[in-house]
């Protein structure tokens, strides 16, 4: 099957054709998204949806090569992007491009990471080195110390006049996509008319050239509250602790498991034995 490809995102946006981005943190979840997205990003997300953190502050270049690797091998049809984690692309521009570049040598085709006009020099090495990068402004979860919380961005005047200055100055830099997260739908939608690279959103309304979500949110695998953003398109929690419910139920009624499912000495496979 034909790889989607960077340049092929550009010509989609210009036929019209939307783009649709999951996150993926293994090679299961990468095997389940890659045949139905065009784009895999191993989200930073990874440190609150798989490992038990509370936000994506903890979540360091190791364990992002970690996830990465593993979703690389599943060899996905999809694109491949991995999200550089906090700290990693802030300290000086030859750390950003060693961690960059170590996810393209683990198999991600690009890296994504959050932030404006204060990362245009981390972007322009990164492209500088042939490694591409996607953008991410507005809710941009890195920064929740900030924001103080997990707050809708852009909604003042100034603040949306400067994130849409962001956006045109990442594509200037040489992003070839960019995120917009947790902003007014009009914002995005002036965003993704004023720019030539794809917007893909998330919680940024219907007139992105793209969406993102969180694939255990979209599947119902997160428990407690969900944004309004999100929509979940199957109980998937419910639906698989059912399951495990009835396998447990099985154990201890010992009617798990049957002779099918067990082995047997060659002695007791006669012909009376069905097999
Ligand atoms: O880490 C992540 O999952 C993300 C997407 C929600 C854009 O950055
Ligand atoms: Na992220």
């Amino acid at each position: 099957v034909r790889r989607v490809t960077i340049p092929m995102l550009e010509l989609w946006k210009r036929d019209g054709r939307r783009l649709v981005m999951t996150t993926a943190y293994d090679a299961v979840t990468a095997r389940i998204a890659s045949p139905i997205v065009d784009v895999i990003l191993v989200g930073d997300s990874v440190g609150n949806v798989c490992l038990g953190f509370d936000n994506t502050l903890p979540v360091s270049v190791a364990m992002m090569n970690h996830h990465v690797e593993a979703v690389a091998r599943s060899k996905p049809r999809a694109l491949l992007v991995a999200d550089m984690p906090f700290l990693s692309f802030h300290l000086s521009i030859e750390d950003t491009i060693r961690n960059a570049g170590g996810f393209l040598r683990r198999g991600a085709d690009a890296v994504k990471l959050e932030g404006g006009t204060k990362r245009l020099e981390m972007v322009r090495a990164l492209v500088d080195c042939e490694i591409p990068v996607m953008g991410h402004l507005g809710l941009t979860p890195q920064s929740v110390n900030v924001m103080g919380g997990f707050k809708v961005q852009g909604q003042k005047a100034d603040d949306a006049l400067r994130l849409l200055d962001d956006a045109h100055h990442l594509q200037e830099a040489g992003c070839f996509a960019l995120v917009l997260e947790g902003i007014p739908a009009e914002l995005a939608a002036r965003a993704t008319e004023t720019l030539t690279i794809p917007t893909i959103g998330i919680g940024a309304g219907p007139a992105c050239a793209g969406q993102v979500l969180v694939l255990h949110d979209l599947l119902g695998l997160v428990e407690g509250r969900r944004p309004k953003f999100v929509r979940s398109y199957v109980d998937g929690f419910d639906l698989l602790q059912t399951a495990l419910s009835r396998w447990a139920a099985d154990v201890r009624e010992g009617a798990f498991p049957s002779a099918d499912e067990s082995y047997h000495l060659p002695e007791s496979a006669g012909p009376a034995v069905a097999n």
